[in-house]
């Protein structure tokens, strides 16, 4: 028998299940969540960027696909300094994605295909053109304005040096110097990234209003959650102390900082909450939160605080059997005492596709993706892994635009090459991305990645990724829980776990994942096929590849 991804039949695009009865789903607690970066996603209107009219009309794929949600990328009206991550108004859309009645129409067409609508939300700071800091820069020091962000006098004779020694993550002190209505130099402002993103100053009320009030617009717009940008970076330590420390910080990092993972940001998530129960239809909270150890993300995941938070350690974790045991226990167990789903996720707008990143080609990406699928709780999606993409990685400097490129000692200067806009089809200017071209350019051999070329091609990526989201619909032992059981006769190299029918019926889940680069005989057939990641004909399990089981 040679198996690839057969679909099962089941359906597709089912309607959202509500609380009509008052009774909770927690269908956060298994969701699978798709990630949508909006410049990359669809092009409406042909002008080479992505939009929401685009992502409207792609709608039915992702029911199709059978996710549960979309997580949008902000939309907010920014000059894209940080590709939107830089918000100058939280209630309005950018032009160039389009506007409100946009969003509207987005959201109410989700809602009928049976899909829960995510928007990022980005508390940390704004835009440097946000009408509150430009007025603060207008009205100079003193102003009360000043201190809904962090505005201090320099270091030095003449405050010619930064207020405290902390580093932008994208490179360069966090500070910048302003000029004084007259033109002398001024006060400095913090900014955590860009110097076109200040940071807000969390210990302000207006700053606190503000943003209850912004969740309400957007909740009473019809959004099911939010995702929490730098969800651990609101509060400072207070009296901003040096960090002690000049090694470049990651993106991506797990450090112990004086302006991350402060215990004061857990009184705002709990505000929060009581916002999000306020509504109808379990909204929920997911943050984006770098701590230095899981125990410190589950605080984040207290019941009165937010429900979900990216599970990045699983991310960090190389294609290694061993490894990947470690961080699913680990994860597993950080996330019980609290209650919360774990999450999983492999690739986002921030880091190499994983098809890269593993190092393993399509074939390892595959088998990875099953295998975070088979995990117990919720899983994120990013818009072109179900095509199996690589990460462009040879893009020229000059069609370059995320922001750590440009700063001096960037450390990242990477994230471009997993933000191309995805193929559709596979002829066209952009590959059916839009009528027009595309705002960075997509490599050729995307065509036949395309949607088009997968779509009906049972041993495509695509296929996979709907047959292995139609078999966790349908499976009682997978989506929500949090146990496996390791099976502990397979050799090294292979990861192997039970989970356990959730209803009653006896009908048990095995995955098996070899990780290694050649093929293992397995010590028993755990029973019967549902689907692998590539070619299994029933035998030794090939290299790089995981098996779903039905035991
Ligand atoms: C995390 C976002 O995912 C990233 O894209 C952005 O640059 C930073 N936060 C700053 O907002």
């Amino acid at each position: 028998m040679t198996q690839h991804s057969s679909a099962p039949a089941t359906d597709t695009a089912p309607a959202i299940r509500t609380d009509a009865t008052g009774e909770p789903t927690g269908w956060w607690r298994e969701a699978v969540i798709y990630q949508v970066y909006p410049r990359s996603f669809a092009d409406g209107n042909g002008d080479g960027m992505g939009d929401l009219p685009g992502i409207r009309a792609r709608l039915p794929y992702l029911a199709d696909l059978g996710v549960d949600a979309v997580w949008l990328s902000p939309f907010y009206a920014s000059p894209q300094a940080d590709a939107g991550y830089d918000v100058a108004d939280y209630r309005a859309i950018d032009p160039m994605f389009g506007d409100l009645h946009d969003a509207d129409a987005l959201i109410r067409d989700a809602h009928e295909l049976g899909l829960r609508v995510i928007v990022d939300v980005v508390p940390n700071h704004s835009s440097d053109r946000h009408e509150w800091f430009q007025r603060a820069l207008r009205e100079g020091p003193g102003s009360p304005l000043r201190d809904r962000y962090h505005f201090r006098p320099g270091r030095g004779r003449n405050g010619e040096e930064p207020p405290n020694d902390w580093e932008s993550i994208f490179g360069g002190p966090a500070w910048t110097r302003t000029k004084n209505p007259d033109g002398t130099p001024g006060e400095w402002y913090l900014h955590l990234f860009a110097p076109e993103q200040p940071d807000f100053n969390w210990e302000n009320e207006a700053v606190r209003d503000e943003f209850r009030s912004v969740l309400r617009f957007w909740l009473d717009m019809g959004v099911d959650g939010f995702r929490i940008d730098v969800a651990h970076g609101l509060v400072k330590a207070p009296g901003l102390p040096d960090m002690g420390r000049t090694e470049q910080l990651k993106l991506l990092g797990n450090q112990a900082l004086p302006f991350f993972d402060q215990d004061g940001v857990h009184e705002i998530y709990r505000s929060w909450r009581r916002i999000l129960d306020e509504y109808p239809g379990e909204r929920i909270g997911v943050a984006e939160a770098w701590t230095p150890s899981p125990e410190r993300t589950a605080l984040y995941l207290r019941p009165d605080e937010l429900h979900q938070a990216f599970n990045f350690h699983y991310l960090d974790t190389g294609w290694n059997a061993e490894a990947l045991r470690a961080v699913i226990d680990e994860s597993l167990d950080s996330m019980r005492p609290v209650g919360a789903p774990t999450t999983w996720v492999l690739s986002n707008h921030d880091v190499v596709r994983h098809r890269t990143r593993l190092g393993g080609g399509l074939g390892r990406a595959r088998a990875a993706s099953l295998l975070m699928l088979a995990l117990p709780g919720s899983a994120y999606v990013y818009q072109g892994e179900e095509l199996g993409l690589p990460e462009v990685t040879d893009l020229p400097d000059e069609v370059r635009q995320d922001p750590s490129f440009f700063r001096d000692n960037g450390q990242d200067g990477l994230r471009d090459g997993c933000r191309v806009p995805i193929p559709w089809t596979s002829t066209g200017p952009s590959y059916g991305f839009g009528s027009g071209g595309s705002w960075l350019p997509q490599p050729e051999e995307w065509a036949k990645l395309s949607v088009e070329e997968q779509t009906g091609d049972p041993t495509s990526t695509l296929e996979m990724y709907r047959s292995a989201l139609a078999v966790r619909r349908e499976h009682p032992a997978l989506g929500a829980g949090d146990a496996v059981e390791w099976l502990d006769d397979f050799p090294a190299g292979v990861l192997a776990f039970r989970r356990r029918a959730a209803d009653g019926s006896g009908r048990d889940f095995v995955c098996t994942v070899n990780t290694t680069g050649t093929p293992v005989e397995l010590p028993t057939v755990p029973g019967r096929v549902l689907l692998a990641s590539g070619e299994y004909d029933g035998g030794a399990l090939p290299a790089d590849t995981t098996v779903w089981w039905e035991a």
